[in-house]
């Protein structure tokens, strides 16, 4: 595992993005796995003026989100799918019939999950995976307690999470339970990881991550056995 100390968020960010940058000018064909949450926020940015500078050419990606929550749909504000569009793919035109995130409104949640799956699976798997992480060391929404050997999946939110995510909502109570989410097993069969890792509450969760034993108590630990993780932590945090 590569551990990069970036000296504040913007530093992380333009790190992040020259990665993501180099992955698809290396393979345009990329499979891109990407994630929501403030911390990717400005990586998204830069990728943009990158795009609009004609740096990298994203027309050839395609792309996973890791999860959505549940009962939300594409075009409610909140939704991981309307934060996808509105921060990055239409900024830098991306073609929708490229971008696959989970529909939380389906009728049949398990059935999505499983086709879910079967789209990384057609697509030969994911070649770069963006991870940022939760206060409580989740990874996509796959909180504590999860097993490692999860693929996509529907869980219930932790209360920390709703909590930590209610930021984003009027009310505690609107945000939803439930939520969809790449597993585990998902995660560390993409082929390269980024984690980024900025933010307040993060400082102890990541120690823990990097350093501490793995375990299911602290999902992003599971990432200590991945064989090609970098993580680029805003140092400033510590
Ligand atoms: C959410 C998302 C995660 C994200 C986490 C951290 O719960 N499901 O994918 O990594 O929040 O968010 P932030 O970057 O805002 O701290």
């Amino acid at each position: 595992m590569d551990i990069i100390y970036a000296s504040n968020y913007e530093d992380m960010s333009r790190k992040a993005a020259t990665t993501i940058a180099q992955q698809v000018i290396k393979k345009p064909t990329s499979v891109l796995g990407f994630a929501t949450g403030s911390t990717p926020l400005r990586t998204y940015e830069i990728l943009i003026e990158f795009h609009r500078q004609g740096i990298v050419d994203f027309s050839y990606i395609n792309t996973f989100n890791l999860d959505e929550y549940v009962g939300l749909s594409s075009d409610h504000p909140q939704s991981y799918s309307f934060f996808m569009f509105k921060n990055f793919f239409r900024q830098i035109q991306l073609d929708p019939s490229r971008v696959h995130i989970p529909l939380g409104t389906a009728l049949d949640l398990s059935r999505e999950c499983t086709d879910y799956e079967e789209a990384i699976q057609n697509l030969s798997g994911i070649d770069f995976q963006l991870l940022g992480l939760g206060s409580n060391g989740h990874i996509g929404f796959n909180e504590p307690g999860v097993h490692f050997n999860s693929v996509t999946h529907v869980v219930s939110l932790s209360q920390e999470t709703i909590k930590a995510n209610s930021r984003f909502f009027n009310s505690l109570e609107e945000v939803p339970k439930k939520a969809i989410t790449m597993g585990i097993k998902s995660i560390m069969n993409t082929r390269k990881i980024l984690l980024l890792v900025s933010g307040e509450k993060k400082a102890e969760i990541i120690r823990r991550a990097l350093s501490g034993s793995i375990s299911e108590e602290v999902p992003a630990s599971v990432l200590q056995l991945h064989p090609n993780t970098t993580v680029i932590i805003d140092q400033s945090i510590l």
